[in-house]
């Protein structure tokens, strides 16, 4: 059977999921994703949080730099247009990342794909929260949301989407 990389279809059309920079990223050696250089990351990326696809395993290392980067701007005490800007790419990459992932197993007979997509709806809804906070320039109600978003992200990565993504090995999609 012919190995076709995430986010390539059947016939060999990708539908990548642009990457936006980071602001204040450090070199790109692929040792230091998502360390501001001033401050201590929120999350470190690891080896055990591969799911074995390369698009989506490209896509939440950029995950994990958009969540460190709203981290630092709070620890920097950023002002509330640069929060809001570092919210901001997190909530687009985000969605752009779940419709990814949803293209990838939709059609391909992957029967956790409801539970699936209710999860990432869960998330869309976090969102939705971290949102409203940011129009009321709350941000207390924000930094409280933030250790609840990274919960989410790692256990949705270690759980969902490393289920997601042996099935998708299983069927040629690496
Ligand atoms: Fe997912
Ligand atoms: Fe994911």
């Amino acid at each position: 059977m012919k190995r076709l990389r995430g986010g390539e279809d059947a016939f060999g059309e990708t539908e990548a999921v642009p990457t936006p920079p980071v602001i204040g990223e450090a070199a790109a050696d692929g040792r230091h994703h998502g360390v501001h250089p001033s401050g201590k990351a929120l999350i470190s990326w690891r080896d055990e949080f591969q799911v074995g696809v390369r698009s989506i395993d490209d896509q939440h290392q950029h995950l994990v730099r958009l969540v460190n980067q709203i981290h630092n701007a709070l620890q920097a005490e950023c002002s509330p247009q640069d929060l809001e800007a570092a919210f901001g790419s997190l909530a687009r990459y985000t969605s752009s990342h779940f419709q990814h992932e949803e293209d990838l197993y939709k059609g391909r007979h992957y029967s956790g794909a409801e539970d699936h997509s209710r999860e990432h709806g869960d998330l869309l809804h976090l969102l939705g929260a971290y949102q409203q906070s940011m129009g009321h320039n709350d941000e207390s109600r924000i930094r409280s949301l933030l250790p609840r978003l990274h919960d989410w992200l790692l256990d949705h990565i270690k759980g969902h989407d490393m289920v997601l993504g042996a099935y998708l090995n299983s069927i040629g999609i690496s």
